[in-house]
């Protein structure tokens, strides 16, 4: 039976709320003090917690706190007359369960205790995945799928060997955190490993980012700046996108594979790095060989060792797995101690269509986590998330405008991406200034 504990002065509720409760079967106690309703709480160990805030003798915030600090998985719902900001957010993040205005409305409050039981029960029912004490995790792939597999036996192979890699896979399957795994277990590990996207740097300054420019090379140039392939030394220098750079640039990097040497932009001074280069990309370039948008040489200097990532769907046996190393991985990072799921949950996340890949799956366990009160991640909760975008209202022809359908179609993407702009315009084969535009256009904001 659930027990519930109502700790307000104002007799009039205690009693309509107990006689409420009480024909719904719950065990219902009432303390009219904060220092009466400590004394229950911790003789009886109530379940559920109805908290006024304020209280004759203590803050009702100060007992939310020691009730929180005892470590008992209860759920206390804070009441109060006052509408302000301030106490809503001391409270939830203290961590309430849930927070109700005054005057009260006995449906809002009979919604919250029956989540809170529900929640407690299912608590009680499902087991823990992981434990959340695991101080650090380890930068690690996650994957036990016949296709993961196979990528770890190809990262196996090449880790040791001075060649060039190529990783394709979509958006989200985890190209960049392959580069970093297999410079940290290869013979450069204690090496630099330098990042640069290929898509995030206007044109005109490509160049110089990559192999760094000479004092005057331009209005602008008043020092010698060092490039990525310089900072790069002995290491690995991870070239993100490679399909977004400028042919002319295609023309001088293939000229560096082949010699192992570069100029600065503005210098005549030849320089020499023995970098290994990992490049990635989410478009097929072969494809744009095909096309004449990539150099065929330079393609043929890449591709030598070729890895591709398959999207989730075609590994939806590692979604589990990938789900446990997340919870653990966000508990870290949030402070939540989620570490249970319940039935349903897994069969759920099987059905979606994960166009962001695993990055998407992140970001929803994310999301979930934020939204949690307790250890246990809800069906309902994931259910919100991954249905956000569907159930909108259709309210008439104009709803299904090209606007509106490009504005949806957009919206869904940056939310699949996290709010990265420059992966969201690579998907959508637009420019990133277009999609700027189209954000401020359509007022899209982060949900
Ligand atoms: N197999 C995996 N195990 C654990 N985490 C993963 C895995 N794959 C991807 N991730 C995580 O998902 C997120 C996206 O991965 P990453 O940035 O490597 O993708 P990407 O292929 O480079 O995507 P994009 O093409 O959009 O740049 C990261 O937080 C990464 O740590
Ligand atoms: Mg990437």
């Amino acid at each position: 039976m659930t027990k519930l504990l109502v700790i307000d002065d104002e007799q009039s509720i205690l009693e309509t709320l107990r006689m409420f409760f009480e024909e719904k079967g719950l065990k219902v106690l009432t303390a009219e003090t904060g220092a009466r309703g400590m004394e229950q709480f911790t003789k009886e160990n109530p379940q559920v917690v109805i908290l006024d805030i304020r209280l004759p003798d203590i803050n009702g915030l100060d007992i939310l706190q020691t009730m929180i600090h005892t470590g008992r998985p209860v759920k206390i719902i804070m009441i109060t007359a006052f509408q302000d900001m301030e106490t809503t957010i001391v409270a939830m993040k203290t961590g309430a369960f849930d927070y109700i205005h005054k005057p009260l409305d006995i449906d809002q409050v009979e919604q919250a205790v029956d989540r809170a039981a529900r929640i407690i029960e299912i608590d009680r029912k499902t087991p823990s995945l992981t434990s959340c004490n695991d101080p650090f995790a380890p930068v690690k792939i996650i994957g036990k799928s016949e296709k993961m597999r196979h990528v770890f036996k190809m990262m196996g192979l090449v880790c040791d060997r001075h060649v060039n890699v190529l990783l394709q896979g979509a958006t989200g399957t985890g190209k960049e955190l392959t580069a970093r795994v297999i410079h940290m277990n290869s013979f450069c590990k204690n090496e630099p490993f330098i990042v640069f996207d290929c898509s995030s740097v206007v044109d005109t300054i490509i160049e110089s980012e990559l192999f760094g420019h000479e004092k005057g090379a331009f209005t602008s140039a008043d020092q010698t700046a060092r490039g990525k392939i310089e900072l790069a030394g002995n290491g690995t220098l991870f070239l993100d996108e490679i399909s977004q750079l400028p042919l002319k640039i295609q023309g001088k990097l293939l000229g560096f594979l082949q010699r192992k040497e570069y100029t600065r932009v503005g210098g005549t001074r030849v320089l020499k790095s023995n970098c290994r280069i990992v490049a990635a990309s989410n478009q097929d370039l072969s494809e744009l060989v095909d096309k004449g948008l990539f150099k065929q040489d330079l393609y043929y200097r890449l591709k030598v060792f070729t890895i591709h990532l398959p999207p989730l769907e075609e590994r939806l046996s590692d979604i589990p797995f990938l789900v446990a190393h997340f919870l653990n991985k966000i508990n870290r990072e949030l402070g939540t101690t989620v570490t249970k799921i319940q039935d349903g949950v897994m069969e759920r996340l099987r059905q979606h269509t994960w166009k962001g890949n695993v990055r998407e799956l992140e970001n929803t366990i994310v999301q979930a986590l934020v939204g949690c009160r307790g250890n246990v991640l809800l069906k309902d909760d994931i259910d919100r998330i991954l249905n956000q975008y569907r159930s909108e209202p259709v309210q008439g022809l104009e709803s299904f405008t090209l606007a509106h359908v490009e504005k949806n179609h957009i919206t869904r993407t940056l939310s699949q991406l996290g709010w990265n702009k420059s992966r969201a315009a690579r998907l959508l084969q637009i420019t990133l200034p277009t999609l700027r535009s189209k954000i401020k256009r359509y007022n899209i904001r982060p949900m």
